[in-house]
């Protein structure tokens, strides 16, 4: 459940991974760490490229790990980004590629924390970032 303890827990841990994300052309700097159903956490970065195409976001990075270790199942997602420095100034919302993303392997009450710290944080669910969305069902004959 994302209670008051998984929120913090995900904040610290998105603020955290941040420290690691690589963006040295756009010098805005994310983190993401996403609860599994069974309380695990992974973390993610943006990793930005040359090329600026390959760029991957922070919330990417951490669904793609995930899944890559054989998660399926998702309760939360915290995202924390912000120019470059300690300091959180903005919420940063998730891109449109990051929601369908999420809506892949999410329900639509799959929630999404928005943080500038553990204090200050915006919180709504998959469906209002996302809605109608185009899904697996979709394609399910
Ligand atoms: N970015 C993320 O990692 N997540 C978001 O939700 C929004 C944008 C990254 C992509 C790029 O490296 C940088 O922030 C500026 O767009």
């Amino acid at each position: 459940m994302t209670d008051k303890r998984n929120i913090t827990r995900l904040i610290e841990a998105a603020v955290r991974a941040r420290e690691n994300a690589y963006a040295p052309y756009s010098h805005f700097t994310v983190g993401a760490a996403l609860l599994t159903q069974s309380g695990d956490i992974y973390t993610g970065c943006n990793i930005e490229n040359a090329a600026y195409g390959p760029s991957n976001c922070a919330e990417r990075t951490a669904f793609f790990k995930a899944v890559s270790e054989g998660e399926r199942a998702f309760e939360a997602i915290a995202v924390a980004g912000s120019f470059a420095g300690a300091l959180l100034t903005q919420y940063a919302f998730p891109c449109g590629v990051c929601r369908q993303v999420m809506a892949e392997f999410c329900p639509p009450d799959f929630t999404i924390i928005v943080a500038k710290s553990t204090t200050e944080y915006l919180i709504k669910k998959l469906e209002e970032f996302l809605p109608d969305n185009f899904g697996p069902a979709n394609l399910q004959r």
